[in-house]
């Protein structure tokens, strides 16, 4: 067989990019500005209607420098804190876990179903297992859309909404914050869903009998616009919000811009206003806004984002059709209820241990693919051992994880790579 390079996920960037990058350059203006406040409003309507048409709906988007930042904000903003617990699967990347951390609570670890999901194999968390975890410290679930494939929030809101009676909001402090986390965890008034979407930009279920989009479904989302992902601005994300009853959207979305910039009453550009140098800071808060720089990439990459997705979907139909030749498990990127974002291919070879995958790594990366894991399961990472998390207590992410490999799926590759791909593994299973 011969070699061919064939990268993990490099970023699909064009022409319309790098000039609306050179453009943002030469304004003047180059950090939180106009790109990023057109990004935001752009990101709302897409969220709500899947057009990205800037159709004026303010307040629903906040554009930030990661989806760890936006993650965390979403928790500060509900009043997350030391005390509280918050629930997130074994079975996720480390930023699901830290940003809970970092805002003082208790991460509470919950395994996954037995192979994951029945219908798409997405390795998501047992949600009897996440009721029996739900006490009264808990304030927050972070489920994880991984791959782009969108979880079981029926079941989830079930969960919740049927252990209410164990929540009590967190009372107000009497700050802007305290007060307003009291009101949303009120209105609320059970445990908070705080999605994990790194990857679903774009996805979608039928939840509560309508089809909704990634965004509009949980309580608060945060998106990832990291490097590899389906939609890029280099490093960057974006936290979305649900209305919320008796919460007007411009409060929660004041509250985000001053969590995101020092707690400081003016960003840089309402400082430019004549006359209008003076600023408050009312407390000692983060630096995370996005720059318009990076969001111009995102401008122009949200015009590609339908033909990018749809590229997606080709690539899953070929893989599909030969891993079902091969009697390979593998993700199920569209149901009659749910629409993927197509941003991970994850396999799980059969009858092979961890060794047996690891080889099956390495063969294909002598032929030039680049394959991956998503995830080691966070109980088995240094930091979280060293929190007291114990792999043995989460058999069913370590059985998922053992003989998992992830494919390479991004818009650069032609068909003829999908199909080496194909042959690279099909050899990887024969030979190792
Ligand atoms: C599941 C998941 N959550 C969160 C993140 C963090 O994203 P970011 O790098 O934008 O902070 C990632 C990044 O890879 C991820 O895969």
């Amino acid at each position: 067989m011969e070699k061919r390079t064939i990268q993990f996920s490099p970023p699909d960037i064009g022409e319309l990019e790098i000039a609306e990058v050179a453009e943002a350059m030469r304004s003047g203006w180059i950090t939180t500005g106009p790109r990023t406040k057109l990004l935001e409003r752009r990101l709302a309507a897409y969220i709500a209607t899947g057009r990205s048409e800037d159709d004026g709906e303010p307040d629903r988007v906040v554009c930030l420098n990661s989806a760890t930042a936006a993650e965390e904000i979403n928790l500060r903003l509900i009043g997350v804190g030391p005390g509280d617990e918050v629930i997130v699967p074994a079975y996720t990347y480390t930023a699901t876990a830290s940003a809970a951390i970092h805002c003082g609570a208790r991460v509470v670890f919950a395994d996954i179903r037995k192979d994951g999901a029945s219908d798409t194999h997405m390795p998501e968390m047992d949600y009897d297992k996440v009721a029996e975890l739900i006490n009264e410290r808990t304030k927050a679930v972070i489920p994880v859309d991984l791959g782009g494939i969108v979880c079981d929030y029926d079941r989830l809101f079930e969960v919740v909404e049927h252990t209410s009676s164990c929540f009590s909001p967190t009372p107000s402090d009497g700050t802007p914050l305290g007060d307003l986390s009291n009101r949303i965890q009120s209105a609320v008034g059970r445990v908070a869903v705080v999605t994990d979407a790194a990857h679903a930009l774009g996805a979608g279920r039928v939840v509560g009998g309508a089809y909704r989009n990634c965004g509009a479904i949980a309580d608060f989302t945060s998106f990832s616009f990291h490097a590899v992902k389906n939609f890029t601005t280099a490093e960057g994300g974006a936290a979305a919000w649900k209305p919320i009853r008796g919460v007007q959207n411009e409060e929660i979305y004041h509250m985000t811009q001053l969590l995101s910039l020092h707690g400081q009453s003016k960003d840089a550009l309402a400082k430019t206003k004549a006359g209008a140098w003076e600023y408050d800071i009312i407390a000692p808060w983060y630096k995370c806004n996005m720059t318009d720089i990076t969001a111009g990439i995102g401008l122009r990459q949200l015009d590609r984002y339908p033909g990018l997705l749809e590229r997606r979907r080709e690539i899953v139909k070929r893989y599909d059709h030969v891993c079902d030749m091969l009697g390979i498990s593998h993700l199920v990127h569209t149901t009659p209820t749910m629409t993927s974002s197509c941003h991970l291919y994850l396999i799980r070879v059969p009858d092979i241990d961890e060794e047996r995958r690891n080889r099956m790594i390495e063969r294909m990366a002598e032929r030039g693919v680049a394959t991956n894991v998503h995830y080691k399961p966070l109980p088995m990472m240094t930091a979280y051992k060293g929190l007291g998390w114990d792999i043995k207590d989460f058999p069913n992410s370590f059985d998922y994880y053992h003989n998992l490999i992830t494919l390479p799926l991004h818009t650069k590759l032609s068909n003829e790579d999908v199909d080496f791909v194909c042959a690279a593994l099909e050899e990887a299973v024969r030979l190792c």
